[in-house]
């Protein structure tokens, strides 16, 4: 069986996210969502409310696991028995760091490799970051987000 973990903070999730979840889903026979628990973040959303709107949005997709791993990527990746990391790649900026985050896990586990995909064009710009900052300021999210997360997001700035 070919699994694959897909690692993000998906602080909220964005339909980036959403299109890699996809596409990779259909590569592999199943695909492990795994947030990443990192309090020195300071995320605006808990991890179980997190899993809660993956696993919400994600319903419709049948080889997908959600969970949540603080840690090493790579050695979590080993504990739940993946061989690839998919991780996405929506510009020439995200390369370098993701480049080097890649080469390093392979070093420590040689066995994991990491799988790129091109985000699809629709959502090259699009991040968590610039989702949080149209929500704070009370702007229109309803192009980035599914509209079931939507009220939950402006709840955390009202
Ligand atoms: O959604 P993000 O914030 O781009 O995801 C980043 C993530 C979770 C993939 C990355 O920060 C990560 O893997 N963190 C766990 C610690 C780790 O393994 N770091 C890489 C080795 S230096």
């Amino acid at each position: 069986m070919r699994r694959a973990i897909y690692p993000g903070s998906f602080d909220p999730v964005t339909f980036g996210h959403i299109d890699m979840i996809e596409r990779s889903a259909k590569i592999v026979d199943e695909l492990v969502v795994a947030i990443l628990i990192n309090s020195a973040k300071n995320p605006l959303f808990s991890v179980k409310e997190r899993v809660s709107m993956l696993e919400e949005i994600t319903c419709h997709i049948p080889n997908i696991r959600i969970t949540s791993f603080d840690g090493l990527l790579i050695d979590y990746a080993k504990e739940v028995d993946a061989s690839i990391v998919v991780r996405g790649l929506r510009a020439v900026t995200d390369f370098e760091y993701e480049l080097q985050i890649a080469q390093t896990n392979r070093i420590i586990n040689s066995d994991i490799d990491t799988m790129f995909l091109t985000t699809s064009l629709e959502y090259a710009y699009l991040s968590s970051t610039i989702v949080k900052e149209v929500a704070s300021y009370g702007g229109d999210i309803s192009h980035f987000v599914p509209e079931q997360l939507i009220d939950r997001i402006y709840a955390k700035y009202s």
